[in-house]
């Protein structure tokens, strides 16, 4: 191509929740496909606290396929970016863009390279899913790039073929993730159940205790799993699938004790299978992080005892953090509370860092400082059983979110991260 054609770039950018799993995936029937050894049912988290964005650009002027993640060049040679270049690629069709004087056609992708740039906007070492986002993100962005003619669930299960929890976050509300049974995977793919209209009385509150990245990857504690441990062959194939019809129904429904129950309780077995691995070694500061679950997990349960009907149902993912789903606006200003009160800030602390994503709900328990929280009484439920444990900073901080909608375009190229006229990071 002469010089003056190689100078043209076309951009795409998109936004991708993440999810959060209240029937946990844990465990594959098949490692490069990634494909799981059962179902498993999400809820999407409002990207507005949680998300990534991806902007992904094509330009003849490119010579390698490259990618930056929060501003910093990574490798996109390993086997999971490659499955999902590749699948996108063999589905890409024309693209004509007028103004721009820009015609690709469906051959010419085989020789276009692209490039790539990636945000979160939360912690991604946090442990908080974003390799969910991550890869919804980049295949969603690069399926429209490419004008890739399919729903999002068949690109679910491209995105599948990046990380398992990622073909989830291609739909908001709840969504199930079907193991499938073809072995070529065509069958494993997310449907949505619910949109996030469904159930919106839900918050979900996450007390991120460790900021630090994952010790033991999902990936690598799964194998150990499947590979060792006794338990994972019966909750695969007998409580799972009872527990996944249960799941459906009580969402349809809007069932919030027996939601809770199903949440909290597929939540501890998840647990107890990774106490079955062997070689699930614990050092200091993990067994230190199961002490604090137990702590979240023992206040919450209190709670729920006291009131007679659950207020709150929680869930744990491989990493330490809560994430806590109360059933109205209501039971969450009365958990904020005692969350608070259990888990107050460091005093050099400023609260505006300690909660963060929907304000409003340190507004509604009226919070606005520091002194607020340390005058915070004991939950009636543990009173005269003082003294009351308090575990100041232990927690990094709290997001406040809710049930979130599935990916969108950005149009326009002003939230864009890549520069439109060299596709290199802004
Ligand atoms: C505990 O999707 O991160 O969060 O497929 O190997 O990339 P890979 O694993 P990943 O595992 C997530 C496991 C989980 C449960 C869940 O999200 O269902």
């Amino acid at each position: 191509m002469a010089d003056e054609s190689q100078k043209w770039v076309l951009m795409v950018t998109a936004q991708t929740p993440t999810n959060i799993a209240v029937i946990k995936y844990w465990g594959k029937r098949d490692e490069n496909l990634i494909l799981a050894i059962n179902d498993s049912i999400s809820v999407t988290l409002d990207p507005a606290h949680l998300c990534t964005t991806t902007t992904v650009a094509v330009s003849p002027a490119f010579n390698q396929d490259r990618m930056w993640l929060l501003g910093k060049e990574i490798s996109l040679s390993g086997g999971r970016y490659q499955n999902c270049l590749r699948e996108i690629r063999a589905r890409a069709n024309d693209v004509e863009d007028e103004k721009k004087g820009i015609k690709i056609t469906k051959k010419d992708w085989e020789n276009l390279r692209v490039h790539v740039a990636s945000y979160n906007n939360f912690p991604t070492a946090a442990g908080l899913a974003s390799s969910a986002a991550g890869f919804a993100c980049l295949v969603y962005s690069l399926a429209k790039l490419m004008n890739v003619q399919e729903d999002n669930g068949r690109l679910s299960a491209i995105a599948r073929q990046g990380s398992g929890s990622a073909c989830r976050s291609l739909y908001g509300g709840f969504v199930k993730w079907v193991m499938g049974k073809e072995e070529n995977g065509s069958d494993s793919i997310a449907v949505p159940l619910v949109d996030e209209r469904h159930w919106d009385e839900l918050v979900i509150i996450i007390a991120v205790v460790c900021s630090r990245q994952k010790e033991t990857s999902s990936t690598s504690g799964m194998r150990e799993t499947v590979e060792t441990s006794a338990l994972i062959e019966h909750r695969a194939k007998e409580v799972v699938p009872k527990r996944i019809i249960q799941m459906e129904e009580a969402i349809q429904k809007r069932d919030f004790a027996t939601f809770t129950h199903l949440t909290c309780a597929d939540s501890n077995q998840f647990h107890a299978v990774c106490l079955d691995t062997v070689n699930f070694l614990l050092n200091v500061s993990q067994i230190l992080m199961v002490c604090l679950i137990f702590r979240i997990i023992s206040c919450v349960e209190k709670w729920n005892r006291s009131e007679g009907t659950p207020q709150v149902a929680y869930t744990f993912d491989a990493g330490p953090n809560a994430v806590l789903i109360a059933r109205n606006r209501t039971s969450t200003s009365l958990l904020l509370q005692r969350l608070l009160f259990h888990f107050p800030p460091n005093s050099e602390t400023d609260l505006n860092s300690y909660v963060i994503g929907d304000k409003s709900l340190m507004e509604d328990i009226g919070i606005q400082d520091i002194k607020d929280i340390e005058a915070l009484p004991p939950p009636p439920e543990i009173k005269g059983k003082v003294p009351a444990q308090k575990y100041k900073g232990e927690i990094s901080y709290f997001i406040c979110t809710r049930p979130g909608r599935g990916p969108v375009l950005i149009s326009g190229d002003s939230q864009a991260l890549l520069h439109p006229d060299s596709g290199l990071p802004k």
